[in-house]
Parts: structure tokens; C-alpha cells; sequence
């Protein structure tokens, strides 16, 4: 095959990709919903569906990377999930712990920057040293950002921005959007374009009250370990025909 032939090739197939997802939401968060559902249906320990929503977790970063998303926040563990049995917060604890050890070395080599964001006061001590692990080993990195959403709830978060403001003394009048967007857990955090809630249902459950003002919801009906790479294509195609208007004509 003639060079001039291999270029025309390679140009056709970059604009079949760019054609077929012209518009790439670049920071998508995910409500990863349906584990306690899927263990069930097959007969099995919750726990065992905390493990299989860890593995698609794993597929998900991957697909993220290959789709051109830059950030990607994913909601763990709510403030409310703590009233579940504790038989069921232990093994999903033991899950997360895992799954760091196991992921790290690869979310390293893969240019993964990882970030927690929620309280850090109320996870067991184990866990918390996990934490601070991935966070010092991925830091500087920066091919995708991802954030865990852990012992995280959107109200508590703007609870915890309205004490900042009072103990830092600001005034009344400078208090505006940026004021209380500088004091969300994660200022850093790019608001998402697009939010993905798995398993059918539909609601936002305290997930980023504030950065989610103007998202794109899309509701898929799989369970959390079912979503891979083709459920994420299918979301992001999607988000590709929507037309944001953010209030305006
Ligand atoms: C999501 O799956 C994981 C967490 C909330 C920690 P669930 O455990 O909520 O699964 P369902 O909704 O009961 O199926
Ligand atoms: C939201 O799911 C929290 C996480 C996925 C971590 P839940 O299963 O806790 O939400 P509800 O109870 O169905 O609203
Ligand atoms: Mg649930």
C-alpha cells in the first residue's frame, strides 16, 4: 500500500471516530448504582456485588481514557449509605481497601490522577491510610482526573462551604457563586458535563447538588456491574445529540 493511500486511510478512520462521537462530554460523573441488585438476582452475598462493582469500575476508567473523557467523578459511598448494616459498610470498606491495592500500580503506569472527596473523618483508620497512598502515588499525574465520591453527600458538602465562609469571617457581600464554588470539598473538580446513573433509577440520591446545575442526566437501566465500555459509548452518544442551552435561546 502506497504511503499516500496509508495517510488517506488514517485520516478516514480519525474522522469516522470524531463523527461518531462529535461532541465528547470531557468530565462525566456516575452514579454507580445496582450492586446490592445484581448479587441478588444471581444468589449471592452483597458483598459480592460491591467486588463486581469494583471490576466494572476498573472497565469504566479504562473506556474513560479510550473516549477522550479528562474527568470522571464516581459516587461511592454516601453520607447515607452509613445506615446499612455493618455487616454490608465492613465488606464494602474491605472492598475499597482492596481495590486500591490491587488498582494502584495500574492507575499509576495509566496516568490516572485519583482524588477522594467527602469527609476523610469517618473512614476506618485502614482505609484512610489507602487513601492517602493513592493520592501521594497518582498525584502530578494527569491523563484522567478521578474523583471518589466517599462518606460524600452534595448537601453536606455545601453545609460544610457555609461554616467556611463564617469561620473565615467573609463578608455578606462577598459572598457569590465563585465564593461558595472555592469552598466545595473539591474546588478542583470540573463540573460535569454529562452524570450516568446506572440501574434505573432516577434521582440524584445528594450526589453534587451544587456542580450539577446545568449536567446533562442520562439514566441507564443495567446494574452497575454490567456497564462497560459500550454502555459508557452509548451515554456519551447520547450526550452528543443534546443541545445545552444553559438557560439562554
Ligand atoms: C451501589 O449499589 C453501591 C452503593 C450504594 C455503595 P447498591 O448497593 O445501592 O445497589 P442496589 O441499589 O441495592 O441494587
Ligand atoms: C447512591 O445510591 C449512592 C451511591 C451509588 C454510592 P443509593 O443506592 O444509596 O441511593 P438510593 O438510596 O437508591 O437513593
Ligand atoms: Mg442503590
Amino acid at each position: 500500500m502506497s504511503l499516500r493511500h496509508r495517510i488517506l486511510q488514517f485520516r478516514s478512520a480519525r474522522v469516522a471516530l470524531e463523527d461518531d462521537l462529535p461532541d465528547v462530554a470531557r468530565s462525566v460523573a456516575m452514579i454507580m448504582d445496582g450492586n446490592g441488585r445484581w448479587a441478588r438476582r444471581r444468589g449471592l452475598p452483597v458483598a459480592a456485588g460491591h467486588q463486581a462493582g469494583a471490576r466494572a469500575l476498573r472497565r469504566t476508567v479504562e473506556a474513560t481514557i479510550e473516549l477522550g473523557v479528562e474527568s470522571l467523578c464516581v459516587y461511592a459511598f454516601s453520607t447515607e449509605n452509613w445506615s446499612r448494616s455493618a455487616a454490608e459498610v465492613d465488606a464494602l470498606m474491605a472492598v475499597i481497601v482492596e481495590s486500591i491495592e490491587r488498582e494502584l500500580p495500574e492507575l499509576v503506569q495509566q496516568g490516572v490522577r485519583t482524588r477522594f472527596m467527602g469527609r476523610r473523618d469517618r473512614a476506618p483508620e485502614e482505609l484512610a491510610v489507602k487513601i492517602q497512598e493513592l493520592e501521594a502515588a497518582t498525584e502530578g499525574l494527569d491523563r484522567l482526573h478521578l474523583w471518589v465520591a466517599f462518606d460524600y453527600g452534595g448537601r453536606d458538602e455545601i453545609v460544610q462551604a457555609a461554616r467556611r465562609l463564617v469561620e473565615e469571617c467573609v463578608e455578606p457581600r462577598d459572598i457569590d457563586e465563585n465564593a461558595i464554588a472555592a469552598r466545595m470539598f473539591a474546588p478542583e473538580l470540573r463540573e460535569p458535563d454529562l452524570l450516568i446513573r446506572t440501574s434505573g433509577e432516577l434521582r440524584v440520591s445528594n450526589f453534587l447538588l451544587w456542580q450539577l446545575a446545568y449536567t446533562e442526566l442520562v439514566f441507564v437501566d443495567v446494574l452497575w456491574p454490567d456497564f462497560g465500555r459500550r454502555e459508557l459509548r452509548r451515554a456519551l452518544t447520547e450526550y452528543a445529540r443534546r443541545r445545552r442551552r444553559f438557560g439562554g435561546r
